[in-house]
């Protein structure tokens, strides 16, 4: 059966999101949205399975091979889910099944039918309809199940765009979730600070975090932690996790729970032993200093790249303070000098998944999803990371002082009306804050 938590969202939830999907569609249009299907590890065993984010949305069903059609037809909504049949043999042997006769009941869907009917059924809805909205590439085995369900396949709609700029405002019952996954997250992180000593390996800290998670109810990570210690910290998506930590180094910490679906997405960075040396500190408190000033300025009305600039800004100058860039700031900051130490994105949105849905740019809201330029305003209900770092590498040509340190703050926040809420408050990041909790637990 499903943890507790996966009916954290009342079931009136999924409904309402699937009539607005009816309001938009055309008449005499549909839409479908196929679910994951389990992937192989090896011979017969696979990997945990994570339900595709888009079909969790609409149906709050956690089964693999399903699909999902909402079809308008005269004005009419109707809903039809295919899932997999009851069987007893596979229940016995793979796990329960919500099977075809539960299903309308249960998930409040018009109709179900079983997934090995797909062709014959889907068939008959898709026979008077004149236009199918359909991601296609999204899920392979959906296109293949389309494919031969059409003997010519029609010209279809992405619903990419509905249903990204659906996903991006949180409803108060998301909101509550999502603090929930970052009051969870964070906690993960006091208890990497408690338990980290040198000698220890990052996977044991990464293990901690993880029963962290477990104790409150989040069984998986939002995403593979990262837990890098000294110089590994400079290689952003370090997952190995397998190399011990050393006295007088820094370990930069980024991992997150998934709370009833829902991602936090939290780093700290923070020192081996428990005391910052002098040139960490400073490194440190560049980053800190452009983190606060990012979460004053992110409101409503602002955009990231605005925000970023300031950011930009904030970490040349410090950089140039230490000895570690050279020259004209602002010529420094049109040259993209910065990018040697800061090579990724202020933030990004937050939701199901990790890396959410929804577009960055004004001008491409219902076009191109791929834009860089991330000048949308941001508007009350969305939820996004703030995750300034700067990587020293151990090549780079800087004092010798400052080679090898990696540092990165990340905090989850909610645009709300009088500004932002952060929702992973609770895990400290001024340097006194993060020392005397170390101290107090070593
Ligand atoms: N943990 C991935 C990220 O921070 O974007
Ligand atoms: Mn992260
Ligand atoms: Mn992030």
């Amino acid at each position: 059966m499903d943890l507790a938590y996966m009916d954290a969202l009342p079931i009136e939830e999924f409904i309402q999101r699937r009539e607005k999907i009816g309001e938009q569609l055309a008449d005499n249009s549909a839409m479908i949205v196929f679910s994951n299907i389990e992937q192989r590890r090896n011979n017969d065993c696979t990997f945990p399975f994570r339900q595709d984010s888009y079909f969790w949305y609409l149906t709050g069903f956690n089964e693999p091979d399903s699909a999902l059609i909402i079809s308008k037809q005269n004005a009419q909504i109707t809903t039809t889910i295919f899932v997999r049949p009851s069987d007893p043999l596979m229940e016995t042997w793979n796990g329960r099944r919500l099977g075809v006769i539960n299903a309308p009941t249960k998930l409040r869907i018009n109709k179900a039918f079983s997934i090995e009917d797909f062709k014959q059924e889907a068939t008959k809805i898709f026979k008077n309809l004149t236009a199918l909205y359909h991601y296609q590439g999204l899920q392979p085995w959906g296109d293949a199940l389309l494919n031969e369900a059409f003997s010519t396949p029609p010209q279809y709609i992405s619903w990419a765009p509905i249903l990204d700029e659906m996903r991006l405002f949180k409803s108060a019952n998301e909101i509550r979730l999502m603090q929930q996954a970052g009051q969870i997250s964070a906690l993960g992180h006091i208890k990497a600070m408690k338990q980290t000593r040198p000698n220890r390996f990052e996977y044991e800290i990464e293990s901690e975090i993880l029963h962290e998670f477990n104790r409150f109810g989040a069984r998986y990570p939002s995403y593979t932690s990262i837990v890098a210690g000294g110089e590994n910290a400079c290689i952003l998506h370090y997952t190995e996790n397998d190399q011990v930590l050393r006295d007088g180094e820094l370990v930069l910490i980024d991992a997150g729970c998934e709370f009833a679906m829902y991602a936090g997405d939290i780093t700290r960075t923070f020192p081996v032993n428990g005391k910052f040396t002098q040139p960490q500190r400073e490194i440190y408190e560049i980053v800190l200093k452009a983190q606060k000033r990012a979460l004053e300025l992110l409101v409503a009305g602002n955009t990231i790249q605005q925000v970023n600039d300031e950011v930009v800004r904030i970490k040349v100058q410090g950089l140039l303070n230490l000895g570690i860039m050279h020259g004209d700031i602002d010529e420094l900051i049109k040259n993209d000098a910065h990018r040697e130490f800061y090579m990724h994105g202020l933030g990004h949105w937050l939701g199901l998944d990790v890396h959410d849905v929804g577009s960055y740019s004004k001008d491409t809201q219902n076009g191109n999803r791929n834009s860089k330029i991330r000048n949308r305003p941001l508007e009350v209900g969305m939820v996004l990371t703030v995750e300034p770092g700067l990587y020293i590498s151990p090549k780079s040509n800087v004092p010798e002082q400052y080679k090898g340190i990696g540092v990165r703050i990340e905090d989850n926040i909610l645009i709300t009306e009088y500004g932002n809420k952060v929702l992973t408050s609770s895990v400290p990041k001024e340097i006194a804050e993060i020392e005397a909790l170390m101290a107090e637990s070593h």
